[in-house]
């Protein structure tokens, strides 16, 4: 299969090079490829003429977001509208990666967790620009996949899991983890499978849900990582409102793979893929 990747140079475009070897792969990212410039994009997507898009490229820094409102909006939902125009003009499936910060995160009732047919309400511009990219594809491309995925980790960084395990190895007092935040702590390597299954799945179109299975907190990720290094350092609980941001994080962002299980696939519960991460990447 030739598989055209977008921002296949970053965090999880890196392990899907790895992941999807097997096939042609196309890496577009920049300066070669740039999803704004919605001619060349699709004029270079044509001449490649690849069986399937997977579109990673992203403004992803929540924060900076926020203070670059206009940029977010170019890249997430302009950005997007191209790759989208791109594969209806060269006929190539779309797999477009969005994320859990399209929902508001103020769940009716505890426990929670969303499902694909709930309806977003982001609160950051993050969160916004991606879902009017989500909106965009249903558009133009009814017929492809978009599937959300959350607090990401993946070989190389960066990601909250690679900032832990650098303080983790500091001396200092106790570090404060936020407590009082729940979602599904998912590796690239869970994703990549995802998408692997995706892609002997022809016929599936739509929201897909894609995040490991069970939902935790920041603080219950950090314990954990810390007991997989073998890392000493204390932590300590703490709440939202003692680590301000400038973009207000989801307090619950837990996603349903309702799609997922209804065709027979079940991720791993997000201690599994972090224990997998964990001898990878650091060999412990
Ligand atoms: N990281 C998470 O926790 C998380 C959670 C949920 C969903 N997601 C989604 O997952 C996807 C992948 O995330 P990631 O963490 O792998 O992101 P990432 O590491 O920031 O990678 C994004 C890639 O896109 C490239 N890019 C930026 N602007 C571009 C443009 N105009 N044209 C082409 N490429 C461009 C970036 O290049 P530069 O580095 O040069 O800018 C980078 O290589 C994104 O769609 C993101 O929204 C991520």
């Amino acid at each position: 299969m030739k598989i055209l990747i977008t921002g296949g140079k970053g965090m999880l475009g890196r392990t899907l090079q790895r992941e999807l070897a097997g096939n042609e792969l196309v890496i577009a990212d920049l300066p070669e490829w740039d999803i704004t410039d919605a001619d060349a994009f699709t004029a270079k997507t044509l001449a490649e003429s690849p069986d399937v898009v997977i579109h990673c490229a992203a403004m992803t820094k929540v924060d900076d977001c926020e203070a670059k409102r206009d940029l977010a909006f170019r890249l997430n939902e302009e950005g997007t509208r191209n790759v989208a125009l791109a594969c209806k003009a060269s006929g190539a499936r779309l797999i477009a990666i969005s994320t859990d910060y399209v929902f508001s995160g103020e769940p009716p009732r505890e426990p929670w967790a969303w499902s694909e047919t709930d309806i977003p309400r982001p609160r950051t511009v993050y969160g916004a620009s991606k879902f009017a990219g989500e909106q965009m594809i249903q558009m133009i491309l009814p017929d492809a996949v978009i599937l959300r995925i959350a607090w990401l980790y993946g070989a190389g960084g960066p990601s909250f899991v690679h900032t832990m395990a650098k303080l983790g190895v500091q001396e200092g007092p106790a570090l404060k983890v936020v407590n009082d935040q729940r979602g599904n702590p998912t590796s690239t390597k869970v994703v990549a499978d995802v998408i692997r299954f995706l892609l002997s799945h022809p016929e599936v179109s739509g929201i897909v849900h894609g995040t490991c299975e069970d939902q935790c907190t920041w603080y219950d990720l950090t314990v954990e990582l810390f007991r997989l290094l073998g890392l000493k350092r204390e932590v300590v609980p703490c709440t939202t409102e003692e680590f301000p941001r400038p973009a207000p994080r989801p307090r619950n962002s837990a996603l349903k793979k309702s799609v997922l299980n209804l065709l027979g696939y079940r991720t791993p519960r997000w201690q599994e893929a972090l224990a997998d991460f964990v001898a990878a990447e650091f060999g412990k």
